[in-house]
């Protein structure tokens, strides 16, 4: 099934995007990458700044400091961005260079030395910041991103504040802006969340900081919100009289990668849905903003954190299940289980795969599940939210020998293929009436072809331009903590279930199937 699309015009001019909204450029400002050696900087942020670079969305008096602990040249330094963004696939393919652009780019780009805890890092940076802004004929902004490891962010920012370097600013200051991005985990439980808080809230107003969470940076979370609010057909039914319960999936073929260090004490839970599992539900589940404006969208999004129903450690056994990969295959090729994985805990009891049965306590959606699922070394690669309806009350067609009615399902696609479809059931053609699944469907790049920019270009320049509406704000932080904490904390005090207990390239654990069944509802394999 075809869906017509139309192509808004282009706005900005120069080499555009195929898929032309009104974009904003940046303002004038220098971004400053904390980490900019880091495995992040390489392969998300200086890919993104370059792209923007590429579509003339960069201010020309932008400019870009790293800040990194490796001795390195200035040379050095644009030879590593320049073959970050010829290796970066997203969103053009790897190995192209816009050779113009990077003629453009590269004078822009410089590199202070230095360790982040030591005063001096921070008297050279200032420095360095002076001479770039006195000469530009406009300066609007600085732009901090730290793209470090956790441990060293209150180091770095109570450094940023107390050299001058980073100051708070008032908003209705005409002095030019200041801006923290912060890079998840943000903390490790709900305490350490709350301390990191109090220290960004120390140096910094809430207005200036930017908890990044890549995934609200994707087209369709964005998209969902048009989806929702846009429409008036849609919202008569996004409720609890009609909807039988909500799956979001954020499913992975990778393992632990080189990440073991990390993610033996993160797990599952911290990794993906204390940010990015229950962003999508958030979305999903709030009421409409009154605008589309940072604390409008993020005042309706707290509600639902704050409105999903707590439960003891006694009764987690009805609202999670969790599961560890052992060895298996991930398309054709044999792969470790993740004890196996280099320096992972060979007796570890960490989970890579999680199920979540979460309950939001309103008007709305009393009664109805919420099931969050995601787990590493899965059969595919597929983020989605899929709104699954009730059954007709009555059925008056007769179904084949166990055959079942098809549910009306609105299936949001977050990647890889972006799009969202709607199945339901029809009549098969002929004598007699006999029913099937059939499927409407829109797919992105069909229309738009291949997306325009990556989740970072989109949130990079945000934060250039000052729109938080994709950004967490600290409140928000702290209660997706509140939700998750209790599972970690009853999973820490009770023996795993025998690990590992699910194959890489399967869907998960089968004590998954039982969890999921006792609400009437089937895991979705998208
Ligand atoms: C990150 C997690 O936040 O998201 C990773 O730390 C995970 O473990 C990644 O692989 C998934 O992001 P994406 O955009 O590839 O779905």
């Amino acid at each position: 099934m075809t869906v017509s699309v139309e192509v808004p015009a282009v706005v900005h001019g120069g080499d555009a995007p195929a898929l032309a909204q009104p974009l904003r450029r940046g303002d004038a400002c220098t971004v400053v990458i904390f980490g900019a050696a880091g495995d992040l900087a390489k392969r998300k942020l200086f890919p993104a700044l370059f792209h923007l670079q590429c579509d003339g969305l960069l201010h020309e008096d932008f400019a870009l400091v790293g800040v990194g602990r490796d001795p390195m040249t200035e040379e050095a330094f644009r030879q590593l961005i320049y073959e970050s963004a010829r290796d970066a696939d997203d969103p053009s393919p790897a190995g192209e260079i816009d050779d113009e652009a990077w003629a453009r780019f590269a004078p822009r780009l410089s590199y202070v030395q230095g360790e982040f805890t030591a005063s001096a890092t921070y008297a050279a940076l200032g420095e360095r910041l002076g001479v770039i802004e006195s000469a530009r004929r406009q300066s609007d902004g600085r732009l901090f991103y730290l793209a470090i490891p956790p441990s060293i962010y209150t180091g770095t920012i109570t450094h940023l504040e107390r050299s001058g370097v980073a100051e708070r600013v008032n908003r209705r200051s005409t002095r030019p802006w200041v801006r923290l991005v912060i890079e998840k985990p943000f903390g490790h439980d709900l305490q350490t969340a709350k301390a990191l808080n109090r220290t960004v809230r120390k140096a910094f107003a809430e207005h200036q900081v930017y908890r990044i969470d890549h995934y609200l940076g994707k087209e369709t979370v964005q998209n969902l919100m048009v989806f929702r609010f846009a429409n008036s057909i849609f919202e008569p039914v996004w409720n609890r009289h009609h909807i039988h319960h909500v799956q979001i999936t954020a499913a992975e073929t990778v393992g632990v990668e080189h990440r073991a260090g990390y993610y033996e004490d993160a797990g599952v839970v911290r990794d993906m849905f204390q940010n990015h599992l229950l962003q999508l539900m958030c979305l999903t589940a709030m009421e409409p903003p009154v605008a589309f404006q940072a604390d409008a969208v993020r005042d309706e999004k707290i509600k639902v954190l704050r409105a999903i129903r707590r439960f003891s450690a006694a009764e987690m056994h009805d609202y999670s299940v969790r599961g560890q990969y052992g060895a298996g295959s991930i398309k054709g090729a044999a792969v470790p289980g993740y004890r196996e994985e280099p320096n992972v805990d060979p007796s570890s009891d960490t989970a890579t795969w999680a199920g979540l049965r979460l309950l939001v306590d309103n008007w709305r959606w009393q009664g109805v599940p919420f099931f969050l699922r995601s787990g590493k070394r899965m059969p595919r690669r597929v983020s989605e939210i899929a709104v699954q309806f009730r059954e007709p009350p009555h059925l008056m067609f007769p179904l084949d020998q166990g055959k079942t009615i098809t549910p009306n399902v609105i299936a949001i696609r977050v990647q890889p293929e972006e799009g969202i479809s709607l199945a339901f059931d029809i009549k098969v053609p002929g004598v007699g009436v006999r029913m099937t699944a059939a499927k409407m469907d829109f797919s992105y790049a069909e229309a738009f072809g291949k997306a325009a920019h990556s989740a970072y270009e989109t949130l990079l320049l945000d934060c250039m331009v000052g729109d938080a509406t994709l950004f967490t704000r600290g409140d928000a932080v702290e209660a997706a903590w509140e939700v998750v904490d209790p599972v970690i904390e009853a999973w820490r005090d009770k023996d795993p279930e025998h690990f590992p207990n699910y194959a890489a390239g399967t869907w998960g654990p089968a004590i998954a199937d039982e969890f999921i069944a006792r609400d009437g509802a089937r895991w979705r394999q998208p």
